[in-house]
């Protein structure tokens, strides 16, 4: 083999090289994180099934929406979420273990465990939004 041979050939293999590098970084993985799982189904992590557990509801933020979620009274293995802004005038809502309902701080309007407004002067449910338990995560989809 000449030396411009060799070059050529040389080159040849970076080139193809270079090219399967290319081709393996546009190629998706399999995202295997279950929070990044789901991250991608619009669900967000919002705290642990102990946490809830222990202190019966999570109340925390995702983005600029407060959500309160709480075990189903229908069905103690899911949960529901809700929007904590009171729909009477914007206040954020919270919930009563003792009363077993949410209750506003401002002008002392209750929402029952499913939402529904049970005292005014909200007459308005609370928002609700898809929650569920997914490998000992709490989840919610703000939608
Ligand atoms: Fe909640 Fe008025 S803002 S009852």
């Amino acid at each position: 083999m000449d030396r411009r041979t060799f070059v050529v050939l040389a080159g040849l293999g970076a080139l193809v090289s270079s090219l399967e590098a290319i081709a393996n970084a546009r190629t998706p993985s399999p995202v295997t994180d279950p929070t990044l799982v789901a991250q991608a189904a619009g669900f967000q992590t919002v705290g642990t099934v102990s946490q809830l557990n222990s202190a019966h509801v999570i109340q925390t933020r995702i983005g600029r929406t407060s959500v309160a979620v709480i075990r189903n009274p229908s069905n103690p293995n899911g949960v529901l979420a809700f929007n904590r802004r009171c729909p009477h005038e914007g206040c954020q809502v919270d919930w009563s273990n003792n009363q077993s309902q949410f209750v506003c701080p401002c002008h002392s309007a209750e929402f029952s465990a499913t939402g529904q407004a049970v005292r005014g002067p909200a007459r308005s449910p609370l928002t609700h939004y898809p929650a569920r338990i997914q490998g000992g995560q709490v989840q919610v989809q703000i939608i």
